[in-house]
């Protein structure tokens, strides 16, 4: 199997901020799945203000975030990132910081007695890239414009990698097809984007400028 994730050294405890409340996007209990995100100041209104300073002396600076929000038995949403260019003078590669957060969010503090002791029962896999079944798709979603190749879910695909969530930070690889499919619980995560680094081009060489910043847990 090829590596496409990582755990990462950062701690989530206080990342996400107390009095969160994500259903202006879709209500409280959407039926389908939908994704969001924001950048620069307007971070603060996910995350705490000190989380974000945090990250910074990691050497992880948060230039943008996405949330993702899946219902229940969700699973037919393959595709592979594009990398964002509508922040001027910023440029991304193909990697994403992740981790889930209690749905309880989606109707104001993580608290909700309704997910009280939610466990994300989702996985997140990976498949070898088949150019033949990709379609290109543009779209926008509460303000955030976005732009994927979406390969159709058939029996044939070959498994390259997956990974189970626990409260923990994750280093995923988003240029490769993937997708997270649900079980019995819905599931918001958080997916966090920072600016390409000088000198680096490829997954294997973000990985190993994060190492030598102590960020990452071998596997
Ligand atoms: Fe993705």
């Amino acid at each position: 199997m090829e590596k496409l994730w990582y755990k990462f050294n950062i701690d989530t405890t206080n990342a996400v901020r107390d009095d969160l409340d994500m259903s202006f996007v879709a209500g409280p209990d959407p039926e389908s799945h939908w994704v969001w995100g924001c950048h620069g100041d307007n971070m603060k209104n996910i995350l705490n203000e000190e989380w974000i300073e945090y990250c910074k002396s990691k050497e992880f600076e948060i230039i943008y975030l996405m949330l993702f929000y899946k219902p229940a038995n969700f699973n037919d949403n393959i595709h592979t990132d594009d990398r964002p260019t509508f922040i001027p003078g910023e440029y991304f590669l193909d990697f994403g910081l992740n981790f889930v957060i209690n749905p309880g969010y989606m109707s104001g503090n993580g608290t909700d007695i309704k997910y009280k002791d939610w466990q994300d029962t989702g996985t997140f896999e990976w498949y070898k890239r088949e150019p033949e079944k990709e379609i290109y798709r543009e779209g926008e979603f509460a303000g955030y414009r976005y732009s994927h190749l979406h390969i159709p879910k058939t029996d044939d695909l070959t498994l390259l990698d997956s990974l189970n969530f626990d409260k923990d930070a994750y280093i995923i690889h988003a240029g490769k097809p993937h997708q997270v499919f649900t079980k019995d619980q819905p599931r918001l995560s958080v997916s966090l984007r920072t600016r390409a680094i000088s000198n680096v081009s490829t997954w294997e060489q973000t990985i190993e400028h994060f190492r030598q910043h102590n960020l990452i847990f071998d596997r």
